[in-house]
């Protein structure tokens, strides 16, 4: 039996998730050649909400890092995880600048792109994966793995095969909120397995204490890779450790061969770089937290929501916002929760709350219920929609939402050519206007402290 091969998600999901995105390249770069040394299927290096972080918090220029980080570790894949037509950001772009980006991340060594989208509409998806393809580089096409009365193993694995179709070199299984059941998981992955020629891969985190479980079921199903990342960075809210799961995998004809003195030290290497992020690290996030079972939502929501709901003083109404999450949902075609469709679900409950059962409906949640973000799994409630369509004063749509978006790469190039002085710069600055232009503008002006990005916050 081949043995299943480790992705290492510590440079991405591992402090996206543990540490508020917040590790810097600097703290990367002394890990990662002993990384490259060790043979992980690839290394997650990217995307995500690095890109963001990276402007916004830690005043570092994205293509410098993943420049450095191909450099320190030229020999394994790197991967990074792209949200289909919404890029890195948080809405549809064109399809030009979907290939614009691609293109330029691939000419910067990415090597796969993982890539999603937040309803599951794989016509969302359909550019990327032509555009990492034709940059020589791999095309991961990503199943959101939610739950809800419309989602059984049969349409996750008619979602892959339409994936499959539009010429994706494998399929992941991406389960952002640590939901999937292990037996779930080894009737999804077989089906799959059964069902396409390519690989299947799988993404958990280990929010709810299942992931380790979840890869084991995995890897008895045949699956050919997982995510794993490396403690501290990994456990509770993150992919369980890769030291858990080889011990977990003795005995198994399929454990894989990685270096445990490897791993060790790139722990105690990583030990005082998770404390020096200490004011982003949470203990909540790295135990077990049945509370996200029992409100099926991702650990990364639960705890924004805390937040926030304390922010406008309604800590009162904790359980009365959860409950109205599957209401938002179900109004919304069951849509999964994840970037960013997990904060627009959650605003709404909030406000479906606050003032009534849709007396305020957010822009984002209005242009969900009228296609303006992809076909959703279910329909759209008729009166919610209805009332949406009166609201945003535009009719619902049915076609792929970037059919409607003309070109836009020329226009942001012309739009931002005082500030602009390469590709990269006109891509950022689409997909973060403000703060893109506050870093550039920080960069270019070295002198003027007072521009200086935000500092970081929680
Ligand atoms: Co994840």
């Amino acid at each position: 039996m081949n043995p299943v091969t480790f992705n290492c998600t510590v440079l991405r999901d591992g402090h996206q998730s543990l540490a508020a995105t917040r590790m810097k390249t600097a703290d990367m770069l002394p890990i990662a050649p002993i990384l490259d040394s060790m043979g992980f299927s690839a290394l997650e290096t990217w995307g995500g909400a690095t890109i963001d972080a990276g402007l916004r918090f830690l005043k570092e220029w994205p293509f410098d890092r993943l420049d450095a980080l191909k450099k320190a570790a030229p020999k394994t894949p790197h991967m990074m995880l792209l949200r289909g037509q919404n890029i890195v950001g948080y809405t549809n772009y064109a399809d030009d600048v979907v290939e614009a980006f691609v293109a330029m991340s691939a000419k910067h060594g990415m090597n796969i792109f993982r890539i999603f989208d937040c309803v599951n509409d794989p016509r969302n998806m359909e550019t990327s994966i032509r555009a990492a393809k034709k940059a020589g580089a791999q095309a991961h096409g990503t199943i959101c793995y939610t739950t809800s009365p419309v989602h059984t193993t049969q349409t996750f694995v008619d979602m892959g095969r339409e994936l499959a179709d539009m010429g994706a070199d494998a399929i992941v299984i991406k389960d952002m909120a640590g939901l999937i059941p292990p037996y779930v998981t080894q009737e999804l992955v077989s089906a799959l397995k059964k069902d396409l020629n390519i690989p299947v891969w799988i993404h958990t985190h280990d929010t709810a204490g299942l992931g380790a479980s979840t890869y084991l079921s995995a890897i008895d199903a045949g699956v050919d890779a997982c995510d794993v990342s490396i403690s501290p960075f990994a456990n509770g809210t993150g992919q369980p450790d890769c030291l858990r799961m080889l011990a977990l995998l003795n005995g198994n004809p399929r454990k894989p061969d990685y270096d445990a003195d490897k791993l060790i030290e790139i722990s105690e290497m990583l030990k005082p770089v998770y404390e020096s992020l200490g004011k982003f690290a949470s203990h909540r996030n790295e135990v077990v937290d049945s509370d996200t079972l029992r409100y099926q939502v991702p650990g990364g929501m639960l705890s924004n929501f805390r937040t926030q709901l304390k922010e406008q003083g309604m800590e009162d109404k904790f359980e009365e916002v959860f409950a109205e999450i599957p209401v938002v949902r179900k109004a919304l075609g069951w849509i999964p929760l994840v970037t960013p469709t997990s904060q627009i679900v959650g605003v709404q409950a909030m406000l479906n709350v606050k003032f009534g059962r849709w007396k305020n409906i957010t822009p984002q949640a209005a242009d969900i219920a009228l296609g303006y973000y992809g076909r959703t799994s279910a329909p759209v409630d008729p009166e919610v929609q209805k009332l949406c369509a009166e609201k945003m004063g535009k009719e619902p749509i049915t076609c792929r939402p970037a059919d409607n978006i003309a070109p836009e790469l020329e226009t942001y190039k012309e739009q931002f050519k005082d500030i602009a002085k390469s590709e990269e710069d006109v891509l950022s600055l689409a997909l973060f206007p403000q703060v893109a232009e506050k870093f550039l503008n920080w960069r270019d002006n070295p002198h003027k402290e007072e521009e200086a990005p935000a500092p970081a916050a929680a």
